[in-house]
């Protein structure tokens, strides 16, 4: 008996030592991205990534929120979209398009034969966006279900791709942000748009908010090829942070505005 439980020990420690397979060190490498915390804030999900605690996914109940009728008077949504000068012809990924409220609005700029897809994870939301679609007569915005970890986007097929109110949201911000960086056509760009973290007067949950400088830590990471290019602050509340996916020294120019 002693000399078998002494084979198991021996067999077990040799196990232990042995190389990690690629998916092994895949998996080990994984579960050190994220880390998991009993001490959080009651509206976060108790993930921690780069340091900041991942918040609750915004429910299909939200959706009357997202729609409220002072929204353009508090996030100045027309002017946000006006901003990102949008041409006709162009594909856009609206992701975390919610109920469309950004959708629809960025889908009248690349009309006559331009097209959103509009991404979501909850089907609620892809119903009643396409519901307002029958209802406005809209018709080149396309609902895309995404996983938690994949938005569906076909690689390369991207002009501008823009979340509002969403980046804070993603359970796995890493693998969401491989996949994104992959659906964007060279130069193409990616739009930030989350409520100012710096600023203790913004009204909003502390987890649903971020810094610029914590957005950048994320989102420079070098396997991404997402170069910060400008933080336009043109919006009441909210940062807009753009990225352009590509080499270093894009052709657009980088803007900053300390201090703010
Ligand atoms: C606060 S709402 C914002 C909706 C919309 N962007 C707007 O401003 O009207 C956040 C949305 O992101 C979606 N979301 C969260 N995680 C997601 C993911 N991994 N992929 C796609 N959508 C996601 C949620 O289902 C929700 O509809």
């Amino acid at each position: 008996m002693r000399i078998r439980l002494q084979v198991f020990i021996v067999l077990a420690l040799a196990g232990s030592l042995l190389p990690l397979h690629a998916d092994e060190k895949a998996a080990t490498k994984e579960n050190s991205r994220y880390e998991m915390r009993g001490d959080h804030d009651p509206n976060g999900i108790g993930k921690f990534y780069m340091g900041r605690e991942i918040a609750y996914v915004m429910g299909f109940a939200g959706a009357s929120w997202l729609e409220r009728s002072n929204r353009e008077e508090e996030e100045r949504i027309t002017l946000l979209i006006r901003s990102l000068n949008l041409k006709p012809g162009q594909v856009v990924a609206d992701i975390g398009a919610g109920s469309g409220v950004i959708s629809f609005l960025m889908a009248e700029q690349v009309l006559p034969d331009g097209k959103v897809m509009a991404v979501d994870v909850q089907q609620e939301m892809l119903d009643r966006l396409k519901k307002f679609s029958e209802t406005l007569g809209v018709t080149n915005v396309v609902p895309v279900k995404g996983t938690q970890t994949s938005t569906g986007l076909e690689p390369g097929s991207i002009d501008l791709a823009i979340m509002v109110d969403v980046y804070h949201e993603f359970e796995f911000p890493y693998e969401m942000m491989q996949d994104i960086s992959k659906a964007l056509k060279p130069g193409g760009r990616l739009v930030f748009v989350e409520y100012r973290k710096e600023d203790p007067l913004v009204p909003i949950k502390e987890v649903h908010k971020m810094t610029q400088a914590q957005v950048r830590k994320e989102i420079e990471q070098p396997e991404f090829d997402l170069h910060w290019s400008e933080t336009v602050h043109l919006l009441p509340r909210q940062h807009v942070i753009i990225f352009q996916k590509g080499p270093a020294g894009s052709p657009l120019k980088a803007v900053d505005e300390p201090g703010k």
